[in-house]
Formats: C-alpha cells, structure tokens, sequence
C-alpha cells in the first residue's frame, strides 16, 4: 500500500469508544485524522479546513449524517463522502441508502488486500478474539457454497443487546451482513433468530425488503456482479440452539443437538459447508470497521 500521510479524514461519530477505534486504527496507519461529535463541531472543522474524506455516523446529537453530505453538496466541496448507518424510521433509512449508506461494495476494492486488511481489523469477536483471525479461518475461492450465519439467538436469560440492536437498527445488521457476505464470498446468508423475538422478525423482514427494493440485495448488487439473499430464520425458543453448532442442526431443520468438534463450522457447517457464524453485535460494528478499510484501499 503506498503512502497514506497524504489523505486527511474527518470522522463523525458522537459514541465517543467508536471515535477512539479509528483513531486507533487510521492514526496507526498515518493518516492524518480528525473527529468530531457533533454537525456543529464537524461544520467548524470543514469551514477551517479540506479533507479527503469524511466518514458520518447517520444519526447524531444534534443533526444527522445527511445535513453533513448536504452542506458539502451546496458549497461545492469535493470532500469524498461514507455514511456509516441508517438510524431509525423507514424514511431515514431509505435516505441514507440514496446519499451512500451501503454504498461500499461499488468502491474500487481488490479483494485479496480487503480479505488482508480485514484480518489485521480490530474487532469485537466473542471472548475478545479478534475478528480478523476468526474470519481468516473460513477457506478462500475453493469453488464450493460458503455461508454466513448471524447469530441472533440470544438465549441467555436477562440479555437484550442484540434485541435492542435490531429492533433499533436492522440496516446496520443487514448492511454488515453484505459487506461479510461479499469478504467471505457468500451469497446466501441467514439471520437465527431467538424465537420470542416475533416482531423484531417483522422489523428485519421489512428491512431487508428496503435493502431489496434500493439493489442492495438479490442479484448483481449495485452493479457490482456479487449476489446476496439474507433470509431470517426463527427459532423455536431453545437455549441450546444459541450455541453454534446445535444452532446449524436447527437451521437444517433437526433437533438442535450440538455437534462434535472438530470439524468446526468454518470447515464443515451448514450442510456440510464452510459457515461463519458471528453473533450481531460483531456484525453491527462490522461496517464501521469496513469502512476504514475500503477509504484506504479506495484512495490509496
Ligand atoms: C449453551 C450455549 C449458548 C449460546 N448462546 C449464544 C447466543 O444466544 N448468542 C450468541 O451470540 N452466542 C451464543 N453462544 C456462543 C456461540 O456458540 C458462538 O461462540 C458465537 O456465536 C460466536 O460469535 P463470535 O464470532 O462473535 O465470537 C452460546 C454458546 C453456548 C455453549
């Protein structure tokens, strides 16, 4: 990769931990980097000063990631810009997919450097594992289906982050969903759903039609030749089917008896095929990550 002390970013985020995982990563990697919390704070570094990039989250404080793309649109900047999320109602998300939310599959990726960045990514994976290496695991262009499986399960007595997640942010999931999908090289992908979770099923339904009816999903995607169909699958309410592999054997449509590893599911999963099976919250913090990824690869 050439040199990136050139390539100046301004990153938008008002979770201050999000902040603190690009500057962790970009800085890093010598660019020059700004944050800001707020539109406010964002519009007095872009009167100061140009950048190459921005990365907005959608939904902040006090404005949203769209005032940002539409105040660079009326003054004529040149400023490249991502959105990262789609916040709430239907009309926001449907918004943010027109101003370039989703929009990193069209980016000028090289697969095999995205695949290497991604295995250097910080990341959110169980037991603190880090994604990157879990991910490295699944095997690469063998010719043979893979899959991609979010575990949205969440039996656990007394949790409710992934419920609140994706009852809150389902284009967030599905927005990681395909970006995975197209690192891993799936195209057809499954949401395992706790089985009490009956309206969240309906919220997901609905998103995942949002996605469909803008071409983020179904066939040749954007344009891109890559194909993915995500379809959420509900549980009958079984604590052990959280588990990855009694959760594949649910999947099949069996009892969801947990299998004897090895092989592990990234050899042999679902139907015998190369799986991977994060859980949501790995998959929602997914894209912000992918996004640091594609700008340095994008504008290099
Ligand atoms: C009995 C049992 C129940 C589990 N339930 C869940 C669950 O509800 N949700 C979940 O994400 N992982 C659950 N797990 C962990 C999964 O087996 C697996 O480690 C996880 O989906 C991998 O996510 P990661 O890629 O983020 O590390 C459970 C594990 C066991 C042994």
């Amino acid at each position: 990769m050439s040199s990136l002390n050139h390539f100046s970013l301004l990153v938008i985020d008002d979770e201050p931990d999000l902040r603190t995982l690009y500057e962790l990563t970009l800085l890093r990697e010598g660019y020059d980097l700004e944050t800001a919390g707020s539109v406010d704070e964002a519009l007095l570094r872009l009167q100061d000063r140009s950048y190459s990039a921005i990365i907005t989250d959608m939904r902040l404080p006090d404005g949203s990631g769209l005032d940002l793309l539409r105040w660079l649109e009326k003054n004529g900047r040149r400023e490249k810009a991502i959105v990262i999320t789609a916040y709430g109602s239907a009309e926001n998300a449907v918004e943010a997919l027109k101003a370039g939310a989703y929009d990193y599959l069209t980016k000028p990726v090289d697969l095999k450097q995205f695949r290497a960045v991604i295995a250097s990514a910080l990341g959110r994976g169980g037991a603190g594992f880090p994604t990157g290496v879990k991910w490295s695991f699944m095997p690469k262009e063998d010719g043979k289906p893979h899959y991609l499986v979010c575990n949205a399960d969440e039996s656990e007595p007394g949790t409710y982050k992934d419920r609140y997640l994706m009852e809150f942010l389902p284009h967030l999931l599905i927005e990681g969903l395909i970006v995975s999908s197209f690192a891993l090289g799936s195209h057809c992908t499954y949401i395992y759903i706790r089985g009490e979770y009956a309206w969240i099923v309906d919220i997901l339904e609905h998103a995942i039609q949002e996605a469909r009816d803008n071409g983020f999903l179904g066939n040749n995607i954007l344009g891109t030749g890559f194909d993915c169909e995500i379809y959420v699958h509900r549980g009958a309410g079984a604590y052990i089917c959280g588990e990855e592999t009694a959760l594949l054997e649910s999947l099949e449509g069996k009892r969801g008896n947990p299998r004897i590893k090895p092989p592990f599911p990234a050899i042999a999963g679902l139907y015998g095929a190369a799986t991977l099976k994060p859980t949501t919250l790995v998959l929602q913090s997914f894209p912000a990550t992918v996004a640091l990824i594609l700008v340095w690869l994008a504008y290099s």
